[in-house]
């Protein structure tokens, strides 16, 4: 099976690439600077040094999000020929804060409160209205460059006007006390693989190892587990780095990395990362390609001498009073050993559904 990593080339893509070579047969690296994708009414071409992308088995594209159209662009060109650990859209919504918020509520993830305002005018209005010390941020910022604090209205007024004068889209959010520490935590499909505290330097609200922060391992407890986990799946991100702060209450998360730094992870935990990532990749890509073959609904009703209709009527396996179901009906639902599953049972009557399916 063949692998592209389309990125920057920067050092946590080069250990993936490394990594991947132990599973899979082989493993481009391709510069996403040298790309470009074509689209007319018929097509959409993705090309590599002016000649098209190879085809792959699975495409996984990392990048800062100064390539988020790109990003999307590819994805959506490749879309059910090749394995993608995110949706083309992922990109677009990751890559601003807000966006990933919105997806979030829809998933009903725990996150701080946050604004965001058509005019100056109307967030100044807003400011009048909240409690301090309240957080601004740009959307697309990374690395902790784009997050700042103000402690008073005025200091937040008058930091409105500078970003204004840059045009710079901006959030306002609550601020979450945290004594200057966040989690981030990495998660590759329903699992948290490695997670880490971070503490900000000295007097520094942002604990981004960029800025001085230092990150050490940490055990997650099943709440905030569940949280990351859900967060991935709200920006439709099967590999992903998610930021969260430790309230009081709840873990909230601030953001979802899709090319998330693999040094100070794999610094803090002794966990070769990289690797996780490579064989995750490879393990889904199989699955992909037995899917693409064998997985179609209509088929796996076939192979078992069912009919296509909503409602497939058999006997029960009934052993000890155990009830197992037939194997098509687990391909169809496609249920996994590491779902979690909720059992409603009623006289005559037994649902089972995943629950990490969208929130009804
Ligand atoms: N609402 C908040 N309350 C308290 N601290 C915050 C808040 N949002 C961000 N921070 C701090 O700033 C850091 C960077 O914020 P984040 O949203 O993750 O942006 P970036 O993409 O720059 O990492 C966080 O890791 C955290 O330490
Ligand atoms: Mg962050």
């Amino acid at each position: 099976m063949k692998l592209a990593l389309i990125s920057l080339g920067g050092e946590g893509s080069k250990s993936i690439s490394k990594e991947a070579r132990k599973y899979f047969d082989s493993v481009d690296e391709v510069d996403i600077k040298k790309i470009e994708v074509r689209v007319d009414e018929k097509k959409v071409e993705v090309l590599y040094e002016k000649k098209p992308l190879p085809e792959y088995d699975c495409v996984y594209i990392r990048g800062s999000f100064k390539y988020a159209l790109l990003q999307r662009s590819i994805s959506s060109a490749l879309q059910g020929k090749c394995y993608l650990p995110m949706a083309p859209e992922s990109y677009t919504t990751a890559h601003d804060k807000f966006l990933t918020m919105l997806e979030l509520s829809k998933l009903g993830v725990n996150m701080p409160r946050t604004y965001f305002a058509a005019t100056t005018k109307q967030a100044k209005k807003l400011l009048e209205e909240v409690n301090y010390p309240i957080i601004m941020k740009i959307p697309s910022g990374t690395q902790g460059k784009g997050v700042m604090t103000a402690d008073s209205l005025p200091s937040a007024k008058s930091m409105l006007d500078t970003l204004e004068v840059f045009n710079q889209p901006y959030l306002i959010q609550e601020y979450i006390e945290t004594s200057a520490t966040d989690i981030r935590a990495i998660v590759t499909g329903k699992k948290v693989v490695a997670a880490m505290k971070r503490k900000g330097k000295g007097g520094e609200v942002r604990s981004n190892i960029h800025q001085g922060g230092t990150g050490l391992a940490y055990e997650l407890d099943y709440e905030t587990e569940r949280v990351a986990i859900k967060a991935a799946k709200a920006v439709k991100a099967d590999i992903c780095g998610v930021d969260l702060l430790e309230g009081v209450k709840s873990s909230m998360v601030i953001e979802v990395n899709l090319s998330p730094g693999l040094a100070g992870i794999t610094a803090a935990t002794k966990k070769n990362v990289a690797d996780f990532f490579a064989k995750f990749l490879f393990e889904k890509t199989k699955e992909f390609k037995g899917e693409s073959k064998e997985g179609k609904y209509e088929e796996i009703i076939k192979e078992f001498g069912m009919k296509p209709q909503k409602e497939v009527i058999m006997n029960l396996d009934i052993k000890g009073g155990r009830i197992r179901l037939p194997e098509g009906i687990t391909k169809i639902t496609r249920f996994n050993a590491d779902d979690e599953i909720a059992l409603i049972a009623e006289k005559g009557k037994l649902t089972i559904k995943d629950l990490d399916v969208k929130k009804e």
